[in-house]
């Protein structure tokens, strides 16, 4: 979204005019954010067979999904119901990683039925998988890095007391069960955490896997997760992408030589890819005056967009109705019926009723995270494509809040 003289566009149309057609509270997308944040990676990494798997709990509406599809990358998937989302958007089965991680045996099994690609993270989930498919169908496995990184810690799973990942000191266990079992292991996988700024923390993973992957004879590629720092703020760091990836490819190429054969070099962005493409328009109720704050009361909430109440998470707010007002200070706060600040001591232009705010880098882990919460209902989502605005979502009704409901005939 910019600001063209006085008015907050995205791709050259109005913001005011799409909320005004689809209403608010609103998720819109700008195609083009997406598309330019897979093309740095690309170009990051353009030295080496790069994979880019979107990491799709981000963000799945299937027409973004379908976006990704046209640009030629992959999807990770943490469910059969993601995974079968990729497929209706187009993605082919091989194209699709199931990273799963403590889901019962029969999930893995569908998503190999359905020809998905298969990531194990736990010791018995590998003795089913070998006794169940032995050298019939490959598998990566996820492995824990013992490495401490992320934004918050709730975000940060690579550590020892994690739950994801095959811990390194199970290895042994694991090559007995190759053994015992016959099982094609294609790959090994490690997500760190989420909103990792310090590349060290990639190179330090990337030595972690480049010293496993000698036991394994039969790798494809390594799969280095997702994790990149995207902005929230104005003047935040971001992961310096051209810097990791000079830096991780001149690794990896060295890795490749030792190994005797070039593999291919794995990414899981969720982040990365649509944080940025987001907003969330919401509607000031009224401007609420009390002696020790003045709140802007919004028609959303933490049920559209949990971030700053789940992880202190910061989302630039902006006031795209009145870009010339005087600059004031205000806590937004949602309609839900429990502390649901989306930013406290904030600096807006004057907010009256019903102008339009917008929450800014809400593309990631907004409307995924959403909820029916207090029976609201989640928002409608519009991605921008080729200058127009198009409905990828339709807004709730009471009929989506009674659906599946059963009313007892006492
Ligand atoms: N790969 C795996 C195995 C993951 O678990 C995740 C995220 C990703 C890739 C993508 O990570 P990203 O590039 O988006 O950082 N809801 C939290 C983030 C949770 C991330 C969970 N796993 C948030 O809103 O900050």
């Amino acid at each position: 979204m910019q600001l063209s003289g006085q008015q907050y566009q995205i791709q050259g149309l109005n913001v005011l005019d799409i909320c005004q057609q689809f209403g608010t509270p609103l998720y819109v997308y700008d195609a083009d954010v997406i598309i330019r944040q897979i093309n740095n990676l690309k170009s990051a990494f353009n030295t080496v067979p790069l994979r880019i798997k979107f990491a799709c709990k981000a963000l799945t509406n299937i027409s973004v999904l379908k976006l990704m599809q046209t640009q030629g990358i992959g999807i990770d998937a943490v469910s059969v119901a993601e995974a079968r989302q990729a497929l209706l958007a187009g993605f082919k089965p091989k194209d699709i990683t199931f990273t799963s991680n403590g889901v019962d045996f029969s999930e893995i099994q569908e998503a190999v039925e359905l020809g998905v690609a298969i990531n194990v993270d736990n010791l018995p989930t590998l003795e089913l998988f070998g006794k169940t498919f032995e050298n019939t169908v490959p598998c990566c496995i996820r492995l824990k890095p013992n490495i401490r990184a992320g934004g918050n810690a709730k975000i940060q799973v690579g550590h020892e007391h994690s739950k994801f990942g095959i811990p390194l000191a199970q290895l042994p266990d694991v090559h007995t069960l190759v053994k015992k079992y016959n099982i094609v292991i294609n790959g090994l996988h490690i997500h760190t955490g989420s909103d990792i700024l310090d590349p060290e923390a990639f190179i330090q993973g990337a030595n972690v896997l480049f010293t496993v992957a000698k036991e394994f004879p039969d790798l494809a590629f390594i799969d280095f997760g997702g994790g990149f720092k995207v902005g929230y703020k104005k003047g935040d760091k971001t992961t310096n992408m051209p810097d990791l990836g000079e830096k991780l490819s001149a690794a990896f190429k060295e890795f490749c030589k030792d190994y005797g054969r070039e593999l291919e070099i794995w990414f899981e962005p969720g982040k990365y890819l649509v944080s940025e493409c987001g907003v969330l328009f919401v509607k000031a109720n009224q401007v609420k005056q009390t002696p020790a704050i003045t709140f802007v009361q919004v028609n959303s909430g933490l049920n559209h967009l949990i971030r700053p109440m789940m992880y202190d998470a910061y989302h630039e707010i902006v006031n795209v109705s009145n870009p010339e007002g005087e600059l004031k200070t205000y806590d937004v706060v949602g309609y839900i019926c429990e502390t649901d600040t989306l930013g406290s001591d904030r600096q807006l232009n004057e907010v009256r009723a019903d102008d339009v705010l917008a929450l800014l880098n809400a593309g990631a882990y907004g409307f995924t995270m959403s909820s029916q919460y207090n029976a609201r209902f989640r928002p409608a989502e519009v991605l921008v494509y080729k200058g127009e605005a198009r409905l990828i979502r339709e807004r709730e009704t009471i009929e989506d809040i009674l659906r599946n409901q059963i009313l007892l005939d006492f």
